[in-house]
């Protein structure tokens, strides 16, 4: 399908010298002996390990780090967002909080569709309308409260203090307010704090402060959540909503509340996955996928071989057919997830699959995008092996694009997770059904993979990414990468990814993902293609892997106890230890 272009060539060629041996030449893991914290900013970064080193749990660091990252990555850190937080702890104590956004109670099935029943353009995305009910405040509250050691005003301080004094931007956090200055200008409160007063995006070597935000942030260390969701800051928030075409009442804040709940389970050539449960797909999708590669000896085939892509994408085919039609919020439907789970379920699944041909999604029918990287995603442990992995979000590059008078309180678009319209693709093109409809108080169904692995018992590996519907596939990947393809978890992290979702019928490939002539394999069996050489690439995983660098590593026996890598893709991030 030609994705080199002849007058581009000998740039491209110049480039793939380095590109194509992009992963073998991946940054060297951190190592440390005590606690590793690996996230997409660096001044989050540090918070964590102070965390650590002062005696703070892995919990504990998670909860510091998910204040600061609200203040020093607006784009996708958050107090006006939601997400999850997968725990594993020393005891092998295994839970999952569920501090996602929720569809206000005045929120209607059709809420975005217009009087002939088309879907209005962009109302999921923009503005008020587009705003769930936050969680994030909650939910950092409620770890803090039941598995963490240290006080509220301890893990806040550092978030408060960059809000407060500033914090200097560098090249990664100046280019993400540039990429958004447009959308940020049209609401009037956004503007006066993430754009100058000529309008135009900080550089990098500047400093934001941010004032309301220090002072929301300090209520909260005074007086926890009620100083959020019962009082000025949920105030401000309705009644900007209010005035501004959203539905958001007093009531929704009053009402929300985190769900603590079972992580999925599932074992993948012995080691264990425990990962997000509905109203995450994640979890269940990412075991869904495991369960059929199984089956095949993938590390003999080899990495992004053929015949190794074939079986990925026919994987990630069928499993994203079920995510797209059965799953939900489990309040409101009936998650299949011991079908989906079973693995006579992934044998069924394995034998539709042809081994010389590509199958076809419009012949799959269900049970009953786009691309950013604005989610982020955080892993943590700790000098005991107590694990954390947090994935939150506002889901669209700086969510809503709004923000209250007085809050300094970034809001979500995470309602355009929803079914708007059941057969019409959403941001991330996911084509979804009934099961995820909208309903008053009612989660969207997240892709967000917040996911810890254990072998014989012990934490093996923590991972997870941003990047919308194509989180679930980073995540599997990454994990691929470590026990079938015997990478390090920094090559693990950077290596050039694939995404299949079955609806459109497409491999997505990242620059160099696959050679030339593999890539006319593929096609010789069916495959077309989308993405390639000269398009972004996708994701920001953040992992650590346990007890060596690798596989091999740790069989030899050595290495160091953590091993943490921060995708090179999150320019300003980082992976740090003591
Ligand atoms: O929960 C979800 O699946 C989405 N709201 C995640 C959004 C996301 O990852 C955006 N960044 N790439």
């Amino acid at each position: 399908m030609g994705r080199l272009h002849i007058g581009t060539i000998s740039v491209i060629s110049a480039l793939s010298l380095s590109l194509t041996s992009a992963f073998a030449a991946s940054p060297a893991p951190v190592e440390a002996e005590h606690g590793m914290v690996v996230t997409a900013q660096h001044l989050a970064t540090d918070v964590g390990v102070e965390v650590l080193k002062g005696g703070g749990n892995a919990v504990d660091a998670a909860v510091a780090v998910g204040y600061a990252l609200a203040v020093v990555y607006p784009s996708a850190g958050n107090l006006g967002g939601g997400g999850f937080m997968t725990i594993r702890l020393k005891d092998g104590t295994k839970t999952f909080l569920d501090f996602r956004e929720r569809a206000p109670l005045a929120a209607t099935k059709t809420m975005y569709l217009d009087a002939k029943g088309d879907i209005v353009p962009r109302a999921s995305l923009d503005g008020y309308l587009a705003v769930g009910v936050p969680g994030s405040v909650m939910g950092f509250e409620t770890a803090r409260e039941k598995y963490g050691t240290k006080s509220r005003e301890e893990l806040i301080a550092p978030a408060l203090r960059f809000a407060k004094e500033g914090f200097t931007l560098e090249q990664g956090d100046a280019a993400s307010f540039a990429g958004n200055a447009k959308r940020l200008a049209k609401d009037e409160t956004a503007a006066k704090i993430f754009l100058k007063p000529d309008g135009k995006p900080y550089a990098s070597g500047e400093k934001l402060q941010q004032p309301d935000l220090a002072a929301v942030l300090e209520g909260i260390s005074e007086k926890g959540p009620d100083a959020f969701y019962k009082a000025a800051p949920a105030e401000a928030i309705v009644k900007a909503s209010q005035a501004k075409g959203g539905i958001l009442a007093k009531e929704d804040f009053e009402q929300y509340a985190v769900r603590e709940l079972n992580p999925i389970e599932c074992n993948y050539r012995g080691y264990d996955i425990i990962s997000s449960p509905p109203p995450s797909s994640g979890g269940v999708i990412i075991c869904e996928i495991l369960n059929v590669l199984e089956g095949y000896p993938l590390s003999y085939l080899g990495y992004n071989s053929a015949e190794t892509v074939h079986i990925m994408v026919e994987a990630m085919r069928y499993a994203y057919v079920d995510r797209n039609a059965a799953l939900g919020d489990p309040d409101f439907v009936e998650n299949p997830v011991t079908k989906l789970l079973d693995k006579k379920y992934a044998l069924e699944i394995a034998a539709k699959i042809d081994p010389y041909k590509a199958g076809t999604s419009a012949n799959l029918k269900p049970l009953g995008g786009k691309e950013s990287t604005e989610t982020t995603h955080y892993s943590i442990i700790d000098d005991e092996g107590n694990a954390v992995a947090v994935t939150y979000t506002l889901n669209g590059s700086f969510g809503a694009a709004v923000v209250a008078p007085g809050t300094g309180v970034l809001l979500n678009n995470e309602m355009d997770d929803f079914t708007s319209k059941p057969g019409v693709p959403n941001l991330y093109g996911l084509v979804q059904g009934e099961a995820n409809a909208i309903a008053p108080k009612k989660t969207p169904l997240s892709s967000m993979s917040p996911t810890i692995v254990t072998r014989d018992g012990k934490p093996f590996m923590v991972i997870g990414s941003p990047g919308g519907s194509r989180i679930i596939t980073i995540t599997l990947e990454a994990i691929l990468n470590v026990v079938d393809f015997g990478m390090d978890i920094s090559q693990a992290v950077n290596a050039p990814r694939l995404h299949h979702q079955w609806q459109p019928d497409k491999v997505f490939l990242e620059p160099y993902a696959l050679s030339p002539d593999t890539e006319k394999t593929l096609a010789a069996m069916g495959y077309s293609f989308d993405g390639g050489n000269d398009t972004p690439q996708w994701g920001q995983a953040a992992g650590i892997l346990v007890g060596g660098k690798s596989l091999a590593a740790i069989a030899k026996g050595g290495g160091a106890r953590y091993n943490g890598a921060m995708d090179s893709r999150a320019a300003e991030g980082s992976a740090s230890g003591y």
